[in-house]
């Protein structure tokens, strides 16, 4: 009797502990790998949801290195000083003012990559 007790007692801890790696797992993550909960980002600008759009309308048709994320987290600061001091993008490309201030504040927030729900 005593043992039965005990043995679901484990197995109730051990079933907590899965579902709580499973929320974990929804969680998204900033670029030094800082935890953000679903619900604050779920309508966040991210790279996911309209930064990679803007850098596939603007950058992307010459550097084709920027479609991902790792790229552009990286090589963050001449990406903005480039957009900044008006060198880039390049005709034909264009960037509108709506655009860059997106881009610029999703910098300012810490490059978040993924939202909840995209
Ligand atoms: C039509 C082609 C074209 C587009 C579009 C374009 N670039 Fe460039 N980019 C170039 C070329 C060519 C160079 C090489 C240096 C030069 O000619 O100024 C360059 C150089 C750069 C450099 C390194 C030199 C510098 O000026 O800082 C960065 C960073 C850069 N581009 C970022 C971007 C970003 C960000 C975008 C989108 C907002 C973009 N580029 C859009 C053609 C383009």
């Amino acid at each position: 009797m005593q043992i039965h007790l005990s043995l679901r007692l484990l197995i109730g801890t051990l079933l907590v502990v899965a579902l709580g790696s499973c929320s974990d797992a929804t969680k998204d993550h900033q670029a030094d790998g800082s935890a953000v909960s679903c619900l604050a980002a779920a309508d966040t600008v991210t790279w996911t949801n309209g930064i990679k759009t803007i850098m596939e309308g603007s950058c992307t048709p010459c550097h084709s290195i920027y479609s991902t994320y790792a790229t552009v987290a990286r090589e963050i600061s001449s990406i903005s000083d480039s957009i900044d001091k008006g060198r880039m993008p390049k005709s034909p490309q264009t960037m509108t003012d709506a655009q860059k201030k997106t881009f610029k504040a999703w910098v300012t927030a810490g490059m978040v990559e993924v939202s909840c729900n995209k």
